[in-house]
């Protein structure tokens, strides 16, 4: 063996790739270290360095440098020598801001922690999150709801007749009620349910309570259980039914003739697609254990899902009339929604 020349490929390629990758990974790390030491309620007014290393004690020099690396991503500001938070950390870092988004991260770090030691996940030693994780997820989605779309959404909803006049109202896979809690202040006349799982609708409650609400909670299996019935609206958002055909034909039965399906989620592509973004977030889908959950082989999609144009047809076959389609990001800009998720408005004709 000689070692006379080198291969005609270019390294450096692959040197950028892992550096850039890992230099992400880094500042994810600096992110979660900060959300961890509460950095952010420490700066709501200008602090140096020094004084930050005193309160979060960890060496002057590594305060200096996280402070500056937050700083280079517009996460806290510096002026003359000092740092003090963004408004975007004072709005969703600070533990004290009613729209903090500290279980968000506690979700993100969970799910970073299957890459850690990914052949091992992917051999199934490491569990990912099943149905047990629901209450941890909708404290995740009352978060993003509150800081989201809730408001948008509201509107929407409140500028509809058939929901001024309804006197009965219930929201599928309601998670923390947000949405009901907010239209039942406006139509305070209706009989407003959230129906979710049976530990879920414990912290629900805790929502309900919070918020000063009427609002009522039933227990129960949207793919075991009844809703009830002589409802004037069913609300969904974002839940594995959401695309379900079973489920639709429940909500159909359990709807006044003119009652009307508000149904706000996720609709994939028919065809897969490859960017990389999708990617990763089919793969990291496929390191649950299928079997147990609903799950079907692409991210957010469950068995026996129809496609978004297949679903409206479906609406039509049951009797519904489709009176009003939206792209959620038409709607609420400030989500963290995707071109695929959409509104559908659906009326029960008979
Ligand atoms: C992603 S969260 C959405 C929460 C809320 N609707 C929102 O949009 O923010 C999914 C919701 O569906 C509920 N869910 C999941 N499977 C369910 C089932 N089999 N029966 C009833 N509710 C279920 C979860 O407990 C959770 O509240």
């Amino acid at each position: 063996m000689k070692l006379e020349k080198r291969p005609d490929v270019d390294y450096n390629k692959l040197d950028e790739i892992i550096v850039n990758y890992s230099d992400n990974l880094k500042v994810f790390y600096i992110l979660k270290s900060s959300i961890d030491l509460k950095l952010y309620d420490y700066l709501n007014e200008y602090k140096s360095f020094e004084e930050i290393s005193d309160i979060i004690n960890i060496k002057p020099i590594l305060s200096h440098y996280i402070l500056e690396i937050l700083s280079k991503i517009d996460i806290i500001k510096k002026k003359d020598g000092l740092y003090k938070n963004s408004r975007l950390a004072d709005a969703y870092l600070n533990t004290d801001s009613l729209y903090s988004k500290t279980k968000g991260f506690i979700l993100a770090f969970e799910r970073v922690k299957l890459w850690e030691d990914l052949i091992k996940t992917m051999k199934g030693n490491i569990k990912r999150e099943d149905n047990d994780h629901f209450p941890l997820i909708i404290q995740v989605m009352a978060e993003n709801t509150i800081s989201g779309d809730l408001y948008d959404v509201v509107n929407l909803v409140n500028d509809l007749n058939e929901f001024k006049k309804a006197k009965k109202f219930l929201e599928i896979g309601g998670g923390h009620g947000f949405y009901t809690i907010a239209l039942n202040d406006l139509n305070p006349n209706m009989e407003a349910y959230v129906f979710d799982l049976e530990n879920v609708i414990k912290e629900t409650k805790k929502y309900i309570e919070k918020y000063d609400s009427k609002v009522k909670t039933i227990s129960g299996d949207f793919y075991i259980d009844d809703f009830g019935e002589n409802y004037d609206i069913i609300f969904s958002s974002y839940n594995p039914s959401g695309k379900n055909p079973d489920v639709a034909k429940k909500v159909h039965k359990s709807l006044n003739v003119g009652g009307l399906f508000i149904t706000k989620q996720y609709f994939p592509l028919e065809k897969e697609g490859n960017d990389l973004k999708e990617l990763l977030d089919n793969f990291e889908w496929n390191l649950a254990d299928l079997t147990k959950s609903r799950k079907g082989k692409r991210a957010y999609v469950f068995k026996n899902d129809l496609c978004f144009k297949n679903y409206i047809s479906f609406l039509e076959e049951l009797g519904f009339e489709i009176i009003g389609t939206h792209n959620v990001l038409d709607i609420s800009p400030f989500t963290t929604a995707t071109a695929n998720d959409k509104i559908i408005i659906a009326k029960k004709l008979k």
